[in-house]
Parts: C-alpha cells; structure tokens; sequence
C-alpha cells in the first residue's frame, strides 16, 4: 500500500514514542475506564496517547517515565513567566495558608482588578470567574442583557470555551450535538468584513454582540488585517452592537493586550490563563455604564456568580504574575518569539517542506499547508497526518508543543532553548519535506 512520507514519519515516530513512555500507557489504560476517551481536557489529548506529567518547573516538564521536555505550550499559553516561579508560588502558598476560599470578598481582588483596569483603558469594571468559559459566556449575557438582544456574532472556528452557544461553528460543518438549532448565533469567516456587514444588515436590531479574538488561536494564531479589526469596530459601533474581545489568549501580547498592541477599543473584554497565573481564572471587563447590569439590584441584573470567583490564592498568583510583567519582559517575549518564528520559517525553506508560520509576539503556529492563512479553512485543511508526526517527532527530541502546531514563549525561556526547537523542527521538516 502506497503510504505518504507524512504517515510514514508519524509511525516512525510514534513506535519511538511508545518505547519511551510505557508508564503513561499504563496510565492512560487506567484513565479510559474513568475517563470518556481516557482524558479529562479535550486539549490535552493525541494519539496513541497523551504522556502523563509529574513535574513542572521553570520551563522542564518530566513525564512518569523520566523523559524530559521543555515546555513551548505553557498550559496553552498560561504559564507566561513558566512554572512554578518562586515569585508566584510563594504569595499562592501564602495566600491559601492565610484564607482559603470564604463566601465573602477577599484581599487580593480589588487589588488584581486595579492593576487590569491600569493595563486596559477599555476596562474600567470587571468580574472575576474561574474560566475564560464562564468569563465569554458572562460577556455575551452582559451583552445581551445591556442591549435588550439576542443574536451574537462569532467567527468560523473562533474558539471562546467549552459553552454551547458559542462551540456552534468552532469547526466547519460541524454542528455540535446538544446544542439548539435556533440558538440564536451567526457566524462569519475571519478576516471578512463584507460577511460582517452582511450579517449585521441581516439581523439588524436583533444583534446584540460580535465576539472575535483579536488574533485567532486555537484556529492556529490567525492574524487579523487592519482592515477586518477596522471593520469590526466601525459596523458594530454603527449598528449599535457591542465589540467583544475575547483576550484569554491574547492578552499574553503586550501590558494592555492585544487591543493595546493592534489599536482595537473593544466594548467587552474577556480574559484568562494568565491574569491567574497558574490558577483557573476568567474576567470579564468593560465600561461601568455596561458592567452596570451585573451589580446587585441593577435594572436588567444579570446574576454572574462562581463558588470560586475572585479566591484569594488565584487574586495573589495573578497579582505576583502581572507584577513580573513589565516592559522588558514584553520585549523579552517578542524577542523569542521573533527568533522562534524566523528559525522556523528559514528551516522550513531550507528543506522544502510543505509548511508556513504565523506568529505574533510570543504566540508562532506551524500549519503544514501552503493555502493563505487568513481563517480557519486552511489551518483546518491543514495535512493532518503532517502535524500529528511533528508533534509526536518534537515530543521525542524534548519539546513540548501543542497538537495543533502552537508554540509558546515565556520569560524564563532562554535563546537556546529556542535553538533546541528549532533544530528539532528542522529535522522533522526535512523528512516530511
Ligand atoms: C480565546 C479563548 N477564549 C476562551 C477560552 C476558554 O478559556 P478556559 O479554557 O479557561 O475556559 C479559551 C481557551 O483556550 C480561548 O483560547
């Protein structure tokens, strides 16, 4: 049978895998008799099987077999100063000893919540939530709720959370099982102002909100044109329908986010991953005149709670996470990203393969497909068997990425840890070249 050089590196690879990690295995026999398809975190999951990690720190990861791996995933993108930094872990360890999670407001929160509000000049109010789930789900009720309607806007493949209304189109032609078929969601591809307009024309008063990221990630770290984030802002404003800026990956961009960085004024802002520093966590901010429906007795309230909301041990992680992230450590993160980026691009030249990168900052994504990046089709379209043997084949030399191709940065990565990624990569391009 005629096999392609792509499914031929991945059984390469993943016979050598399996050699190495006998013991995750074993856990992953375990975890399918207790786990749905044997893991807990549709992310985390790959064939044959996910390695099962005992230990973090810095950028190290060790899995139950002793293999170690520098981490370029960062708990997808969360771990923006890496694991365990002493920093974080003491004020957290503090923190839980002093007060662990009380039904009341706590120290730490209005002290996080400042420190956003100084980064986001579109964020004078927020609520905490313990995921950037709940916080897009609390955006599209605040914005629902401030603008009396119902239809929000999302984008083909644009990834806001585990949460019904807005799984719909995550992939196309996918129609997730469970979900309504008159939930009341329009989608647009990214990047497509004219669609944009189009909707907007047809749902007239009914639409309440366009929720996009500011740079698509899990579709594959899609980059926006000016002229879609132009659009995005102008139609919506003119339509009277709220700009969310679902930032739960992005913000890891620059001090105030990507808005900052690519000059968007958002209505609604979403956050998470790193605001916790290493903890669940989610926010959702925004002008006072729109938070306004979520405070207690407000005309339209809206009830916005979480068991969890605003813990004392999750408030000081962010705290002491932010406070790690000044200038230099923005210009820091871009530097590697940068370096990452290049060093791809140039190893994929260099050996022919069928690949590309797209990068911003700290976030680059290998895609093997030679279409235009501009949404989600081509990274979707993208050779599968081909991203599945790079990853696989950059878990066996040591580097930890995502599935779908992504790396990360953090500030304690270290330029030669980015060579090691790169010189890993470019073996793997040159066989699947
Ligand atoms: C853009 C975006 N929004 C929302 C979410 C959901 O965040 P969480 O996994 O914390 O629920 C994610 C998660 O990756 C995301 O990438």
């Amino acid at each position: 049978m005629l096999t392609t050089p792509a499914v031929q590196v991945l059984e390469r690879e993943r016979a050598v895998y399996e050699r190495r990690t006998p013991t995750s295995r074993d856990r992953y026999a375990r975890a399918q008799a207790v786990f749905p398809g044997g893991d807990t975190r549709a992310a985390t999951f790959y064939l044959p099987y996910p390695a099962t990690i005992a230990e973090t720190a810095g950028t190290r990861l060790v899995d139950v077999d002793g293999n170690e791996y520098v981490d370029f995933l960062f708990n997808y993108t969360s771990m923006i100063v890496g694991h365990a930094h002493p920093a974080v872990t003491e004020v957290v360890g503090a923190a839980f000893s002093r007060t662990t999670p009380v039904a009341a407001p706590v120290l730490g929160q209005v002290e996080l919540a400042e420190e956003i509000v100084r980064r986001v000049p579109s964020i004078e109010q927020l609520r905490f939530t313990n995921s950037g789930t709940e916080a897009t789900m609390g955006a599209t009720r605040i914005a629902r709720a401030a603008t009396g309607r119902d239809i929000v806007i999302k984008t083909i493949g644009g990834y806001h959370g585990s949460f019904p209304d807005l799984d719909y189109w995550l992939r196309p032609d996918a129609y997730p099982a469970g979900i309504p078929e008159t939930s009341p969601i329009r989608v647009i591809h990214y990047n497509d102002p004219d669609a944009l307009e189009a909707v907007l024309g047809d749902c007239g008063d009914r639409c309440a909100a366009l929720i996009i990221e500011p740079v698509m990630g899990t579709a594959g770290v899609i980059l926006p044109t000016e002229e879609f984030l132009q659009a995005a802002r102008e139609l919506t404003q003119a339509a009277g329908v709220l700009l969310i800026a679902d930032e739960v990956i992005t913000f890891r961009l620059g001090r105030g986010g990507a808005q900052q960085r690519l000059g968007i004024e958002p209505d609604l802002t979403t956050l998470g991953k790193v605001i916790g520093g290493g903890l669940p966590v989610g926010a959702v901010g925004g002008p006072a005149s729109l938070m306004g429906v979520l405070a207690p007795g407000a005309d339209k309230a809206v009830a916005l709670s979480g068991t969890f909301n605003g813990n004392a041990s999750t408030m000081a992680a962010g705290l002491a996470t932010l406070g790690l992230l000044d200038d230099d450590a923005y210009a820091g993160l871009d530097g590697l990203g940068a370096q990452l980026a290049a060093g791809l691009e140039a190893a994929i030249g260099r050996h022919g393969a069928p690949a590309q990168v797209t990068s911003m900052g700290s976030l680059v994504n290998v895609h093997f497909t030679t279409e235009p990046l501009i949404n989600a089709d081509a990274s979707l379209g993208a050779d599968a068997d081909a991203a599945a043997a790079f990853h696989l084949g950059l878990l066996n030399r040591g580097i930890f990425i995502a599935t779908r191709g992504m790396f990360a940065v953090s500030t304690v990565t270290t330029e030669a840890e980015v060579e090691r990624a790169v010189a890993a990569s470019s073996e793997l391009f040159e066989a699947l070249a």
